[in-house]
């Protein structure tokens, strides 16, 4: 028989379609699987004899087809596409990305739903994480926002806590909103989040129809050194739409995958969806001047004082071959950052800068980065060796420039790139951050922009979401609604009477 560099074994298997010309089947070591049907066994009632590999092989690698999902953000659905620059913000920042009208970056995206686990329903009550890798020429540059431009805390030693009250309690093992509520009363930071999370925007109708926000205050700095602060926003092309807690319902009871299904389906179909991404800019010496901390992750900036200007479009158009390698396996992390685009001060982006790259080291092993989906499009030339399941070999560009610096022509530093100082200063302390905040102005401000149905549909929300939970949190939580506005607390007492939910205080109690 001849052999060839193709096909080693030599010959075309036998397979049930006689019109294909299938590869021969072999171990993971190369050898040619001579029957996938009938065990090796002593006789043929059995039993199975330990030298059939072939079976062992595939039980144990069965046993090994499932990693940790992620710890939030479980669920999820993704696809691939481009970034094209339509306006020039060169003036704020020297990213490679933005660097001319017309240029095209391709990337990646992540949408997730937070609390659910891997098999949860699509249409859920709950955030919807929006993350993108921009395999940019200067590398990635990762921006891990959701679907609304506020988070629910601003301090990250409260974020294992709150996540704790979003995922199953430990007894019940079933989700409890009397957990949920008591933290959210507990943290009236969270006030402008959870006004979204139960507004209409709570369930969007799929990823297609839904804004994204890198949410923190990000920096940009210019090819003068000169750093502003920023916030991205993509605005979907698409138009919002949403569901009702009745519509997802009927929804979930078809089909509990309906993010999946139209997402993939539209992307098949050629309808491509599209956002356009803009950004608020502020100069660096504003932030001292604003009545509200701009490094608060709780607060917007108001439009009318940072308008948004328009930088480009992104557009999903391919979906990916195999959801475990190149969605499941995707690695995005706030600390992927590129020359042009810093962190600010915001206490939970620096947080975030450790806890991604940790997560992905435990979930996904130490070479993360050089899975394909996670590897930049773009030169990596590092001096980090050895560890588990390394496929590499070194990456500083020279067979003996393995540590640095060292005179055969290893990769070195390139102190162009450097960022402008990023301008702190104060005592090292524990402050308290609720100390001349105010959580209550900019919630208020988004519940007067609600229309009159919105609005009764945000207190339906809430209530629907209080069964079952103390009185004393609802009480607690009232005062919070009532300080926004009034007709906010009173529209959700309205809403917890009509459901026969309990509470006793009928107006704020004054202290
Ligand atoms: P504007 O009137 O200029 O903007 C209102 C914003 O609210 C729009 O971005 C709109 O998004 C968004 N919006 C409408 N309905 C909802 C909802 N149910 N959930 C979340 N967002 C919604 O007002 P200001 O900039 O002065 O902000 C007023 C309030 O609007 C803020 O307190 C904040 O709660 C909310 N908001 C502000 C944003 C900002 O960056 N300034 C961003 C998002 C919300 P769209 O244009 O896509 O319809
Ligand atoms: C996922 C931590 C706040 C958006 C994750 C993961 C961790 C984490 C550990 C799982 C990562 C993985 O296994 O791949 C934290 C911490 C936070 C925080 C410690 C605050 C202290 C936020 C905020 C946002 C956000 C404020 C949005 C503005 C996301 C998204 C994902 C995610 C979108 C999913 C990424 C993907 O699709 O792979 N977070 N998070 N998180 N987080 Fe956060």
């Amino acid at each position: 028989m001849r052999r060839d560099p193709d096909n080693l074994h030599g010959e075309q298997a036998m397979t049930q379609n006689p019109t294909l010309r299938c590869p021969v089947m072999t171990t993971t070591a190369g050898a040619p699987v001579v029957d996938n049907q009938n065990s090796l066994t002593a006789g043929p009632r059995g039993p199975v004899l330990m030298q059939d590999w072939h079976l062992l092989e595939k039980l144990a690698h069965q046993n090994r087809e499932r990693i940790p999902e992620r710890v939030v953000h479980a669920k999820g659905w993704g696809a691939f596409g481009t970034f094209t620059v339509t306006q020039d913000i060169t003036r704020y920042t020297c990213a490679s990305i933005f660097s001319e009208v017309g240029k095209v970056t391709p990337l990646v995206t992540r949408f997730s739903t937070v609390a659910g686990e891997m098999g949860a329903a699509d249409a859920e009550r709950d955030v919807r994480g929006f993350a993108v890798k921009f395999y940019t020429d200067q590398g990635n540059w990762d921006l891990v926002g959701n679907n609304t431009p506020v988070f629910f805390i601003r301090d990250p030693l409260k974020f294992p806590d709150f996540i704790h009250t979003q995922k199953r309690h430990p007894r019940t093992h079933l989700r409890s909103a009397t957990a949920a509520w008591d933290f959210w009363s507990l943290s009236p930071e969270s006030l402008h989040q959870v006004t979204i999370l139960m507004s209409d925007r709570g369930i969007p109708a799929s990823p297609r129809f839904m804004n994204g926000y890198g949410s923190h205050t990000y920096s940009l700095w210019n090819a003068q050194g000169e750093r502003f602060w920023v916030k991205f926003h993509f605005r979907v092309q698409q138009g919002h739409r949403t569901l009702t807690n009745e519509e997802a319902e009927a929804l979930i009871g078809k089909t509990r995958e309906s993010y999946q299904e139209d997402l993939f389906n539209a992307i098949e179909r050629g309808e491509f969806p599209k956002w356009t991404l803009y950004i608020q800019v502020m100069p660096e010496a504003d932030a001292e001047k604003t009545p509200y901390n701009p490094f608060d992750l709780t607060k917007v900036w108001p439009h009318a004082d940072y308008p948004l200007i328009e930088v480009g479009v992104m557009e999903l158009n391919r979906n990916p071959d195999n959801y475990f390698a190149e969605i499941e396996q995707v690695a995005m992390s706030p600390s992927n950052l590129v020359p042009g685009i810093g962190a600010s001060p915001d206490k939970v982006l620096q947080a975030r800068i450790f806890s991604y790259a940790d997560a992905h080291r435990y979930r996904l092993g130490t070479h993360y980065e050089a899975l394909p989906v996670n590897a930049p499009r773009c030169p990596v030339h590092h001096y980090h060796t050895d560890g588990q399941m390394n496929f590499m070999g070194h990456r500083s560009g020279a067979v003996d420039a393995y540590y640095e610096p060292n005179s055969f022509g290893g990769a070195v530093q390139a102190p162009q790139f450097r960022e402008p100082p990023l301008k702190i200063r104060g005592d090292a302390d524990r402050y308290d951050h609720r100390e001349g905040n105010d959580d209550y102005s900019q919630p208020g401000a988004l519940f007067r922009l609600l229309g009159a149905a919105q609005q009764e549909r945000l207190f339906a929300n809430i209530a629907s979401s209080m069964q079952g939970v103390p009185a004393f949190i609802i009480d607690r939580q009232l005062t919070h609604f009532d300080r926004a506005d009034p007709a906010y607390g009173a529209g959700v007492r309205k809403a917890l009477k009509a459901r026969g939910i309990a509470f006793t205080q009928d107006a704020e109690v004054k202290a």
